[in-house]
């Protein structure tokens, strides 16, 4: 796809999130991301799933529509009613995501991202290491049999990071959701049933 259809593409998804009360875009890559996967938990308010890098809210918006429940951490709050932890995923304790959510979760999605510098190597670092957290967090926080999304900048550890969610999911997928701008780095691992 030519750069000005993928941007055509992109203002269709930002009028879309607008038009529909979503805070971001990104709202669609989680849609996708599930109709491909079935990643959201079906046991409805029963179910929990842990929101890493939460803010502004569009993922957590659309988990919650999913009729799940939520608990989301960020440097930020979301500006709607909801169950957030104000913290960085990199120094939040296992203990203190596993106390606010009751329990373990059967979701834990990550759509962290680092401020970037456009020094592809360095945002890929950055970008990677917050992907590593989210990984190790799912070793305390997420049931077994539970599933596993993140987000990652492509670059030269993506394929070591690939290798590390296998080691802890039966089926590991790796996905580039419509919705992500064609040029842009960005894709998912998506993790099913965890170990
Ligand atoms: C692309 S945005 C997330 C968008 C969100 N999924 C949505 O749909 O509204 C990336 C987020 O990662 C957060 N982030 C970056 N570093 C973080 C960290 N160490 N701990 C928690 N959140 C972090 C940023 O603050 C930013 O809000």
């Amino acid at each position: 796809m030519s750069s000005s259809k993928s941007y055509q593409r992109a203002d269709h998804y930002s009028r879309k999130a607008q038009a529909q009360g979503f805070a971001a875009r990104s709202v669609y890559k989680l849609d996708e991301i599930d109709a491909r996967f079935r990643v959201v938990p079906r046991g409805g308010s029963s179910s929990v799933a842990l929101d890493l890098g939460c803010f502004p809210g569009s993922w957590s918006r659309w988990l919650q529509q999913q009729g799940v429940r939520v608990v989301g951490v960020d440097l930020r709050a979301p500006e709607f009613a909801g169950e957030w932890l104000v913290a960085s995923a990199l120094e939040v304790t296992p203990e203190a995501l596993v106390g606010a959510m009751g329990g373990k979760a059967d979701l834990l999605v990550s759509d962290m991202a680092p401020a970037t510098t456009g020094a592809r190597f360095t945002d890929h670092c950055r970008q990677i290491e917050l992907a590593r957290r989210a990984l190790e967090l799912t070793d305390s926080c997420l049931k077994p049999g539970g599933s596993f999304v993140a987000k990652v900048f492509d670059g030269e550890d993506a394929p070591a990071y690939i290798r590390e969610v296998q080691g802890r999911f039966r089926e590991v997928r790796r996905f580039k959701p419509d919705a992500t701008r064609e040029r842009s780095v960005e894709f998912f691992v998506v993790g099913l049933n965890r170990r």
